[in-house]
């Protein structure tokens, strides 16, 4: 069993019922998002890069909390200088946590900080937990590698950015789900700012045309799987 909890943008709260793991939550300044921080107690978060709109609030949740920060290992080296607590990975890598296993897969972004600092490269995250493989794309354009994600890890829930313009837009969001043939596609990434409009039942309507299934999560919005 696993509790998805869509925080909008590309937060999600993931809760096996023993655990929770927070991706990329961005509350503060983000009109979409639902929850309080307080809300968002997790023992675990991870990062897919230092964008503000992915760091978000996850230095304040992790203070309040004491949750352990997830990340690659230049942005990990600068959450540690901060006094945090942190497991530092690599593309590539894998990790059996408590809550499960979690691995950073190559993503085609950026990745520093608002005042330009470099903070490694921008990764993906495959999630193994609550009897799921959850593959989290990060922010990244379209590449034939996410075939090769697909074909090592039967994907049960894909969350595929659709919001064009820093990211994959629908289109190339369809082929991607082509490519990584999960049970289920999410949509995220879209509607936080005018610059990445975008109809999620655009997409579910054009993924549904491959008789592949798609489920629009509204902001705030909790599914068990
Ligand atoms: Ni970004
Ligand atoms: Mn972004």
């Amino acid at each position: 069993m696993l509790k998805v909890t869509y925080l909008s943008h590309s937060g999600f709260m993931f809760d096996d019922g023993f655990h929770r793991v927070l991706i990329d939550p961005f509350i503060t300044g983000n009109s979409n998002a639902k929850h309080t921080l307080e809300e968002l107690n997790a023992d675990f978060i991870a990062l897919t890069h230092a964008h503000g709109d992915h760091l978000g609030d996850a230095i304040s949740i992790a203070k309040a909390n004491k949750s352990l920060l997830i990340t690659v290992n230049e942005l990990g080296n600068h959450l540690a200088e901060m006094g945090l607590n942190t497991h530092r990975m690599h593309i590539g890598g894998a990790y059996n946590f408590p809550f499960g296993r979690l691995k950073f897969t190559i993503a085609h972004h950026g990745s520093s900080t608002a005042d330009g600092k470099y903070m490694g490269e921008p990764a993906g995250i495959v999630l193994k937990m609550g009897g799921h493989t959850i593959y989290h794309c990060g922010d990244t354009g379209l590449f034939l590698d996410m075939k090769l994600i697909g074909e090592i890890d039967k994907i049960s829930l894909m969350f595929a950015p659709i919001g064009d313009n820093f990211t994959m837009g629908i289109d190339d969001a369809v082929k991607a789900v082509e490519f990584v043939h999960p049970e289920i596609a999410i949509p995220m990434h879209y509607n936080t700012f005018p610059i990445i409009k975008a109809d999620p039942y655009e997409f579910k309507t054009k993924v549904e045309s491959l008789r592949k299934k798609c489920i629009v999560m509204e902001f705030g919005e909790t599914l068990e799987f």
